[in-house]
C-alpha cells in the first residue's frame, strides 16, 4: 500500500545529487556524487536490518513488505556508487582506455576498496534471489541463510567507510554506523537465544 510512497522516498536523494550537481558542481563533483551513494547505500542497509527488529518491537508485521524494496534499493545505490568509481578511475580519456589492471590491482590491494567491493559482491546473490521464485526455489531455511550475508555486507561496508575517513581526526560518521550495525546483530542473537531458550522450557 505504502510502496509508491516507499520508491519516492528511496528515489529522492539521487534526484536531489543530480540537481544539486547540475545547480553547482560544487569543487569536486565526482567524490560528492560517489561519497552521496555511498552513504545513502549504507543508509538505506541500516534501514533493511532494522525493518525486523521493528517489527518483533511494534508487533507492525507489514514492515517486512517493504524490506526487499529497500534492499533491492541499497543494491540500485551501491551499483551506480561502484560504477562511478570505475568509470571515473578507470576510464580517464575515454572508454578505450579502460585500466584494467589498475582496477585489479585497486580491487585487491586497497584495504578500504577491497572492504567497499567484498560489501557489494556479497549484495549481488542477495539481490538476485530477491525474488518469490528464488525463495520457493531455495526453500525458507536455505534463502534465510543465504540471506544472512547482509550481515557481512553490513560489517564490510562499515569498515570501508570507516578506514575511507579514518584519515581524518575523528570519524565520528562511522562509529555511530558501527554502534547501530552492532545494535541491528545483537538485537537478532539476542533473539535467537531467547527462542531457543522458550522452546526449551
Ligand atoms: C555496500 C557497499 C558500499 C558502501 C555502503 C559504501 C559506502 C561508502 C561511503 C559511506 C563513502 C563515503 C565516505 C566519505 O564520506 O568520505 C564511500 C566512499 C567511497 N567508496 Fe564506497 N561503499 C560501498 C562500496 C564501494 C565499492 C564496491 C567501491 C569500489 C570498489 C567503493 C569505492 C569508494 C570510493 C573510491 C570512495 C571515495 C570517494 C571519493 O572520496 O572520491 N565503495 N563509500
Amino acid at each position: 500500500m505504502f510502496k509508491p510512497i516507499v520508491w519516492v522516498l528511496c528515489l529522492a536523494p539521487l534526484v536531489y545529487l543530480i540537481y544539486s550537481l547540475y545547480q553547482d558542481l560544487g569543487v569536486n563533483p565526482i567524490e560528492t556524487f560517489t561519497n552521496t551513494t555511498g552513504i545513502w547505500t549504507l543508509r538505506l542497509i541500516m534501514i533493511t536490518l532494522a525493518i525486523t527488529p521493528l517489527r518483533w518491537l511494534t508487533g507492525i508485521n507489514q514492515l517486512v513488505n517493504y524490506r526487499r524494496l529497500i534492499g533491492l534499493f541499497a543494491f540500485f545505490y551501491a551499483s551506480i556508487h561502484f560504477i562511478t568509481y570505475v568509470v571515473t578511475t578507470f576510464f580517464v580519456g575515454g572508454f578505450s582506455n579502460f585500466d584494467a589492471s589498475g582496477l585489479a590491482a585497486d580491487l585487491t590491494t586497497r584495504p578500504y576498496i577491497v572492504a567497499g567491493f567484498t560489501a557489494f559482491v556479497l549484495m549481488i546473490p542477495l539481490a538476485i534471489t530477491s525474488t518469490a521464485g528464488w525463495i520457493r526455489r531455495l526453500g525458507g531455511k536455505k534463502w534465510n541463510w543465504l540471506h544472512r550475508l547482509i550481515y557481512i555486507t553490513a560489517m564490510a561496508a562499515v569498515l570501508h567507510y570507516y578506514w575511507k575517513v579514518s584519515i581524518k581526526l575523528v570519524p565520528v560518521n562511522p562509529r555511530n554506523y558501527a554502534i547501530l550495525v552492532a545494535i541491528l546483530l545483537a538485537f537478532r542473537i539476542w533473539r535467537h537465544f531467547a527462542k531457543r531458550a522458550a522452546s526449551e522450557v
